[in-house]
């Protein structure tokens, strides 16, 4: 059912309660961003509900303090740094509830920052007198906060019963955008690239992509698993040994459809630099760490064939030189086939950035957890809860 956006609603004079994924990468000791993407990919939202005319209202969780206050995770470095990039300032609430804040209800153009969600325990539990406190601070809601839409807490869902009207933000639109249009009635062929360490972290997406995608391509160690499931030797290579059946029966439910890596890059240890050979037995005593030339080779031609891509995981150990050499030529292999592409958040963003090909992709995904449930078809509490169009 398609959902109210931002854009459906008059913001007019409005006290809008935006509820953003600041959810921020801090330097130890919690004072410096160390990528400010988050914030930046918010800006449109935030710009658009001043441009007409709204009094923000900003809220965010920030890491996992556990329900307690804890300097370290404070949103204050953000309100500093969204005040620079909105060129006007931002004010920062004590805490995110309470007479303090409702005391601070910003006027149309000003903009608050409450304090990270997460420091009352009510907002895991969506707890329903937390949820009603935050609702009473605003005459409108928005969720933009993507990254954050498989939690079912106060803000994201609880809070939604209590106002009038609860619409997607700019940065949500665009993310259901994108993953919809290449889960649903993709343009053909449409190929799957998942990696990653485990199987058992992406058993669903897998069933999931299984339903639609003319090929799935598995590399990174989750592949390993599926070799020990066919017979084949695995060396020393991470392998989930509880999940070797399950593979086998994903192996026969997927047919022809399923590429997995024909040659490896192995070594004795993983250690950056470390002596490496290419094999395409993986032997006693040597470890999987990335895919080889033939696959890459081989992806790379079913890359070059796609219209649709959807991509999640690492190749090989990518942050380790020179394992990084498969998700790099993927990468490489993505950016130049000209399909609309789709990158999960997380490591999938990370891998992106490390093949030099970001600016390539149709988008990247802000949410790792949020995008991986999508991608398993499940739906996503924060979307759900939001008002229908
Ligand atoms: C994320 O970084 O994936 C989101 O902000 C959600 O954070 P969480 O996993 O702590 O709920």
């Amino acid at each position: 059912m398609p959902k109210l956006s931002i854009r459906d609603l008059d913001l007019k004079g409005k006290r809008l309660f935006i509820r953003v994924d600041f959810n921020v990468p801090l330097a130890p000791g919690g004072q410096e961003i160390t990528s400010d993407k988050r914030i930046k990919a918010s800006l449109p939202t935030i710009k658009y509900a001043l441009e007409q005319g709204a009094g923000l209202v900003l809220a965010s969780h920030l890491g996992r303090p556990k329900g307690k206050p804890n300097p370290e995770m404070s949103l204050k470095p953000v309100a500093a740094r969204l005040s620079e990039l909105l060129g006007r300032p931002v004010k920062m609430a004590p805490d995110c509830i309470g007479p303090e804040v409702e005391a601070m209800k910003p006027a149309p153009g000003e903009v608050l920052l409450l304090e990270n969600l997460r420091f009352h325990p009510e907002e895991e539990k969506n707890d329903p007198e937390f949820a009603r406190k935050l609702a009473a601070l605003c005459d409108l809601y928005v969720n933009d906060a993507f990254g954050s839409a498989h939690r079912a807490h106060a803000s994201t869902v609880g809070m939604i019963q209590f106002v009038p009207k609860a619409a997607a933000g700019l940065l949500m639109d665009k993310e259901l955008e994108y993953l919809t249009k290449a889960t649903r009635n993709p343009e053909r062929p449409c190929v799957a690239i998942l990696g990653g360490a485990k199987v058992s972290d992406k058993i669903e997406v897998i069933q999931n992509l299984a339903k639609f995608v003319d090929r799935l391509l598995i590399g990174g160690a989750m592949a390993y698993t599926f070799l020990k499931a066919q017979g084949r030797p695995t060396g020393k290579s991470l392998v989930e040994d509880d999940k070797v059946g399950l593979a086998g029966e994903l192996l026969a439910s997927l047919g022809s459809k399923l590429m997995l890596p024909a040659d490896h890059v192995v070594a004795a240890e993983l250690k950056e630099g470390a002596e490496c050979q290419v094999v395409e037995a993986i032997p006693e005593g040597m470890l999987g760490l990335d895919i080889g030339p033939k696959t890459v080779a081989a992806f790379s031609a079913e890359i070059a064939k796609a219209r649709t891509i959807i991509w999640n995981g690492p190749m090989g150990v990518f942050e380790k030189p020179p394992f990084d050499k498969g998700t790099v030529a993927v990468g490489k292999a993505v950016a130049a086939s000209g399909a609309v592409s789709v990158v999960g958040g997380g490591d999938s963003e990370k891998a992106v950035k490390s093949a030099g090909v970001a600016d390539k992709i149709s988008h990247i995904s802000t949410g790792g957890g949020a995008s991986l449930e999508f991608l398993s078809g499940i739906e996503l509490p924060g979307v759900a809860a939001l008002t229908d169009k």
